[in-house]
């Protein structure tokens, strides 16, 4: 049997995307977080699904760390609100800093339910933040569910590329349409008036994307804020909407509404 024969919608879910790189700590949880809230900005209703099993940022980036969702009397986890969006993480039901031991068949089990029991009403949008790796969570997803497109994150020097690379490359295996790649920590400006500084050197990104024709979707500059915003539990969309990662994150969700539509 084709694993991919397993491949349920969610009902009243219109559009999953995922948000994935091969390398960890290049800012996947804070593109998600952000591309959810602009996407939410536009009006739309969404949901976001923390599938990092192993290292749940999502309740801490939005400031729901200690939540506990509640059941409803059919069964169903409630999902926990904030930001106007619905947010569903392993975060909320183990203690922060504990380790999830789970392989295999647990870590398929934990997704299903996240899926199927879930009551994630009518949704626009569910983001889907992935773990680093081109591991059994980004293909569990795939295999489950229909992806309507993934974004790959990456910064700028070739140590994060070559794995991003690998992540492209993972989509197109298991047949995600690839939206493209958000290029994070691209610059930095002390003041927006002064000069981009590269804090990492270019590498091969460009010539690669230009090669296989994959699109460059924004540049997201480096910026304390972002990192403050995450600690805040408030996206940078919502505390600086016009600075210009604020306006970065808005392009990006404009792009994905264009490819969704
Ligand atoms: N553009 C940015 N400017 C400043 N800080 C950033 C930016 N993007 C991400 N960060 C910071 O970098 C750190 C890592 O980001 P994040 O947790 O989103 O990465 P990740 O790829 O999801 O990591 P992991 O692989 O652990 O899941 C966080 O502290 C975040 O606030
Ligand atoms: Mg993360």
């Amino acid at each position: 049997m084709n694993p991919f024969d397993q491949q349920k919608p969610i009902e009243g879910i219109k559009n999953i995307l995922v948000v994935g790189s091969g390398k960890g700590g290049v800012g996947k949880s804070t593109v998600s977080v952000n591309l959810a809230a602009s996407l939410k900005k536009m009006g739309m209703k969404v949901g976001l699904l923390d599938a990092d099993i192993y290292g749940p940022s999502l309740p801490r980036l939005l400031g729901a760390v200690g939540q506990k969702p509640q059941i409803d009397d059919k069964g169903k986890i409630i999902p926990i609100v904030r930001q106007g969006m619905k947010l569903m993480s392993i975060g909320f039901l183990v203690e922060e800093g504990k380790a999830v031991v789970w392989r295999g068949p647990m870590l398929f089990k934990a997704m299903d339910q996240f899926f199927r029991d879930v009551d994630w009403g009518e949704l626009d949008y569910l983001v889907i933040d992935l773990p680093p790796g081109t591991g059994d969570i980004a293909l569990t997803a795939a295999q489950k569910v229909p992806i309507n497109g993934a974004i790959t994150v990456c910064t700028p020097q070739n140590l994060a590329f070559v794995d991003a690379k690998k992540a492209i490359d993972m989509f197109d295996q298991i047949n995600v349409p690839h939206f493209g790649v958000v290029e994070n920590m691209a610059y930095f400006k002390q003041t927006p008036e002064a000069e981009p500084v590269a804090l990492f050197p270019r590498g091969e990104m460009s010539a690669y994307l230009e090669t296989n024709k994959i699109e460059k979707l924004v540049e997201i500059p480096f910026h304390p804020t972002v990192g403050l915003s995450g600690e805040a539990g408030i996206p940078v969309v919502e505390s600086t909407p016009d600075s210009e990662e604020g306006v970065a994150f808005a392009e990006l969700a404009k792009k994905v509404v264009e490819r969704t539509q």
